[in-house]
């Protein structure tokens, strides 16, 4: 690992217009710089959900029943073209989770089948997993991949050793919540396909952080949030399953499309609030104006920055980053280990975060991960530098 203490020079990104942060929903009193949790909306896509909602309210029967297949096709065209999907091959469901769940739920398992993921699953699809192999009998196998990492490759490779002849699936992150790393799904779509077993990404955080080409991708199936890092209104996420596995895949809430098709059984799961779905185009748009390509590189710049920053501003209380410095395993998250003397403000990472929360007024994700404390920083068109150069200057006044 590069020594932090001896990079050249680098620099945070050139910010895509003077005044970002006043289009955003954001309470500007605080430093927000956990966009990876639950997204944050700019001011337009939320005013876009309210005018769905009212004539959602106004005219219940004509939007919900008679107009909804064109409502969401509309929405659905948006959204295929930004991830690179067909629309009959993908819907919208509430959250990530609930499209690995339909998935998970959907498939069937026999005793001693393995189902395969890595140490960095997100913890409630890791919950998921538990839940479809107990009442099966089959195995849930979690690879360890320590930290720090060097390559692509290294993620690859520990999965290929994962392999058996009794894995029936593999579940894998596009970027991982508490490690922020871009995992190279394509290349272990393609190792497990050669061997005939499919993959189910979760790319809770894929939308909007990476530019997404979904069915190129090549896996089976692939479970996406459209409210994180394309800042859609908060419940509004896609599940896409490839055409020949599409059959036997259903919603979690079978209702009355049952059979005829995973985008029609995804088109109605039950009364819900539909207006967010059909806001998704606003808020892709919203950032059209400043251009998909700008945003993503402006957000992975400032990662990679930040990762380098705090690097060197902490060198001095041992802390270690995760990922290659040159930012080419992260996308707009960077996660770094925390020293263990981190210990002495808080006795445990909530009360760290509080701290953080309470006396500097940062919003900031700390967690125990693999025996010890993680810090995650991400970065989205609203934070500027000087919003982690005060996370940088929080933590070393706590220290002292
Ligand atoms: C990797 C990963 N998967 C799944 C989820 C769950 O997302 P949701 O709560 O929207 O289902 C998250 C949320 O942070 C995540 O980071």
């Amino acid at each position: 690992m590069t020594n932090p203490t001896t990079l050249g020079s680098y620099d945070p990104p050139i910010p895509l217009a003077e005044q970002i942060s006043h289009e955003w929903m954001l309470d500007p009193a605080i430093t927000y710089i956990n966009h990876g949790c639950f997204g944050a909306r700019p001011r337009v896509v939320s005013q876009s959900q309210q005018r769905w909602r009212e004539r959602i309210e106004a005219r219940p029967i004509e939007l919900i029943d008679r107009r909804r297949d064109d409502l969401l096709s509309d929405a659905k065209a948006a959204v295929a073209r930004f991830v690179g999907v067909q629309p009959q091959d993908f819907g919208f469901v509430t959250n990530a989770t609930g499209g690995v769940n339909a998935v998970l739920q959907s498939l069937t398992f026999e005793p001693g089948d393995e189902l395969l993921t890595v140490n960095h699953v997100y913890n409630a699809v890791r919950q998921a997993m538990r839940h479809v192999a107990e009442r099966s009998g089959a195995k849930v196998i979690e690879l360890p991949i320590p930290l720090p990492v060097q390559s692509p490759q290294q993620l690859v490779d520990a999965i290929a050793a994962g392999l058996t002849d009794r894995t029936k699936l593999v579940v894998v992150d596009h970027i991982t919540s508490p490690t922020a790393l871009i995992f190279p799904v394509k290349q272990i779509i393609e190792l497990c396909e050669q061997r005939g077993i499919d993959v189910l990404v979760d790319g809770a955080h894929a939308p909007g952080m990476v530019d997404l080409d979904i069915a190129s991708l090549g896996g089976a199936y692939y479970s996406a949030n459209l409210h994180k890092w394309a800042c859609a209104p908060m419940g509004t996420a896609m599940l896409w399953v490839r055409p020949d596995k599409q059959a036997p895949i259903h919603p979690t809430t079978i209702s009355h499309f049952f059979g005829e098709g995973l985008a029609a059984e995804l088109s109605w799961q039950g009364t819900r609030d539909m207006s967010g779905w059909f806001a998704a185009p606003d808020a892709i748009a919203y950032f059209e104006q400043y251009g998909w390509d700008r945003v993503r590189e402006h957000n992975h710049q400032m990662a990679t920055w930040v990762q380098r920053m705090l690097c060197e501003r902490w060198a001095g209380i041992g802390v270690e980053p995760t990922t290659p410095l040159d930012g080419s395993m992260i996308g707009s998250m960077t996660t770094l280990r925390l020293p263990e003397r981190m210990r002495e403000v808080g006795e445990t990472p909530i009360e760290l975060h509080d701290r953080l929360y309470d006396e500097f007024a940062l919003e900031v994700p700390i967690f125990d991960w693999d025996d010890a404390w993680w810090i995650r920083a991400s970065c989205q068109i609203y934070n500027t530098p000087d919003d982690y150069e005060k996370l940088a200057d929080a933590v070393l006044k706590l220290l002292a």
